[in-house]
């Protein structure tokens, strides 16, 4: 709910209150907004739903609510419509009014968070020598832009990275590792292994094909655990390994993140164990030890259990997770924990949170996310592969992206025939590039698949990271024709409203602040695409210079008014471009 509807609505109780008496208190007047412009912008239905306990027609209802509401400051005289609609108007000068207010605010009227809080977002977290694939990929854009606009509601945000860095895998790399590269244990710091994605299946071919090997990386999983110096610091060092190529890839994304990984919460797992063992859920079934789950049975119906530790001592990807989620409720002072996974992981989640509650480990305050996510596919609908068949290689994939936007940028200035230095085009090579990609992804319903296509994603027209841009760089356009420098319109550029799409663009400029608290509230950051998607739209249609108006070539006042006009929409695009991880050009 923005503020003037918030207004509207104690208006509308009060008159309530006023024309039926204190009974009416807290009733919901069940204010919306209007279907069709031509009713005005909100409609309050509450007549129709009270009828029936009043026992009067809806209409007189209506009237008599009317004659105590005042809004005389933000409507006109409302309307009563139908059966008892109450249709209200935003007054004209009531909109310059607020328009004018959020010009002379760096935050657009966006209020910050009533109640800031601690909030940690789980994202990204690919795992060590091993690909970090288009899933993780989801994970991190989608994340990123999650963070952002929690902390730009001035929330307190952790990042966390929970890099898969621990597990019985590396019993096989180490051992691998000493056989290939013995002299990287004792002397370096850095390894020379090359990429470590073909390290790891070159490791694993020698691993499933001799049983000797096998035992040997066993034991070296042993001596990790055990905190063996020489396998520890073999298992830094593939870490290290690891953890500069993942950085390539947070660089060119602009991705900031805390590493923490699974190996940070070892030391807590026994205690997991010992708790869970005193709060009398642990159960030992056929030497594992585990928790049954309410509402999760396996195949034959039987109810499932959820591990916590292996027959053998060791621990898994669940326990490290309730290590994890007693760490940052205990340590962090989290109040909402984020994760963001593919939707495959939606039970795991669901598994390990309900473990925590049954142990009593999660206070009435704290709320747990799971943030699920569907496929990547590729333009065929199947699982997104190269050519070959081989996973894509992100490096790779945001590579291709710049350099088809390379093409497009070429393409482009030459059928406008202008010359720009190839910085010029590199820069916005890579800009369009990587917010393509970002884009196709955060506008997409966050549970459904979608398809990668590069075609759709570079394309300047539609729902894309290009169209948002070019609109951005449209209106900067603007201010360098006229020489004008929009920061230098002043606290006293009256806007004024006159044509329908001035107003069409007013009323949205106005639901920034709305917008940006749904999706606080539900984690979807496509409907702030879907917004900036309209607002672009609404503003290419002030512009037209057939149904619009005309800017620099109007008269004053009117002149500085669309200008204003102008500058409010780049500044909202920029803004909420910025909370998706976007980067604008001014000129492109
Ligand atoms: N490393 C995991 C994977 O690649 C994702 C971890 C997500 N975070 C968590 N706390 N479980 O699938």
């Amino acid at each position: 709910m923005n503020a003037t509807q918030e207004q509207l609505k104690i208006k509308l109780e009060q008159a309530l209150v006023a024309a039926f008496g204190d009974e009416y208190a807290g009733v919901d007047p069940i204010l919306v907004s209007a279907s069709n412009p031509k009713f005005g912008d909100y409609q309050a239905n509450v007549a129709l739903s009270l009828s029936k306990k009043l026992g009067q027609q809806p209409r007189a209802i209506a009237s008599a609510i009317v004659e105590k509401l005042d809004v005389s400051e933000i409507c006109e005289k409302p309307e009563i419509a139908g059966p008892g609609f109450i249709n209200l108007k935003l007054k004209t000068a009531y909109l310059e009014a607020q328009l004018n207010t959020i010009q002379a605010d760096t935050r657009l009227g966006v209020p910050t968070a009533k109640h800031p809080q601690r909030e940690i977002v789980d994202f990204s977290s690919p795992n060590i020598a091993k690909e970090m694939h288009v899933g993780h990929l989801r994970s991190t854009i989608i994340g990123d832009s999650i963070a952002r606009i929690l902390e730009f509601r001035g929330h307190d945000v952790l990042r966390l990275n929970h890099v898969g860095d621990w597990g019985t895998q590396f019993g096989m790399l180490i051992t691998y590792l000493r056989e290939v590269s013995p002299e990287a244990l004792t002397t370096a710091n850095a390894l020379d292994i090359g990429d470590l994605v073909s390290f790891y299946r070159q490791a694993k071919q020698r691993f499933d094909a001799d049983e000797a090997f096998q035992e040997t990386a066993r034991q070296e999983v042993v001596r990790l655990q055990a905190g063996a110096a020489d396998t520890l610091h073999a298992w830094k060092l593939l870490c290290e390994q690891s953890r500069q190529e993942f950085q390539v890839i947070y660089d060119l994304l602009d991705v900031k993140l805390t590493e923490r990984g699974e190996s940070f919460y070892n030391p807590l797992l026994p205690t997991v164990v010992e708790n869970l063992e005193k709060s009398g859920l642990l159960v030992e079934n056929q030497g594992a030890k585990c928790v049954f789950l309410d509402g999760f049975t396996n195949r034959e119906g039987e109810p499932l259990p959820l591990i916590v530790q292996k027959s053998d001592g060791g621990y898994n990807y669940a326990t490290t997770d309730l290590a994890a989620l007693r760490y940052r409720i205990q340590k962090d002072e989290a109040k909402r924990i984020i994760y963001i996974t593919d939707a495959g992981q939606a039970n795991h989640f669901a598994q390990f949170f309900q473990v925590a509650r049954k142990a009593g480990w999660i206070p009435d305050d704290v709320e747990l996310v799971h943030v699920p996510f569907g496929l990547v596919l590729g333009e065929d609908g199947k699982k997104f592969k190269t050519r070959s068949g081989d996973t894509v290689r992100l490096r790779d994939l945001l590579d291709e992206a710049i350099s088809r936007a390379h093409a497009d940028v070429e393409v482009r200035l030459k059928a406008e025939e202008r010359e720009e230095t190839a910085e010029f085009i590199d820069k916005v090579a890579e800009v369009v590039g990587i917010s393509a990609v970002k884009y196709a992804d955060l506008s997409q319903n966050r549970t459904s698949n979608y398809i990668f296509s590069y075609d759709k994603m570079l394309d300047l027209k539609g729902n894309t990271a290009p169209y948002m841009l070019y609109a951005y760089a449209r209106i900067q356009g603007i201010s360098r024709k006229g020489e004008i420098n929009f920061a230098d319109l002043g606290d006293n550029a009256k806007v004024i409203l006159q044509h329908e799409t001035e107003f069409a663009l007013a009323k949205y400029l106005l639901q920034l602040g709305e917008v940006i608290s749904t999706v606080e509230e539900d984690l979807s950051p496509n409907r702030l695409c879907e917004y900036l998607y309209e607002l672009s739209k609404r503003f290419n249609a002030f512009y037209d210079r057939n149904q619009g108006v005309q800017v620099l070539s109007a008269e004053e006042p009117l002149r500085t008014s669309r200008l204003v006009l102008c500058d409010l929409t780049a500044r909202t695009l920029k803004l909420g471009l910025s909370l998706l991880g976007i980067q604008v050009l001014e000129r492109m």
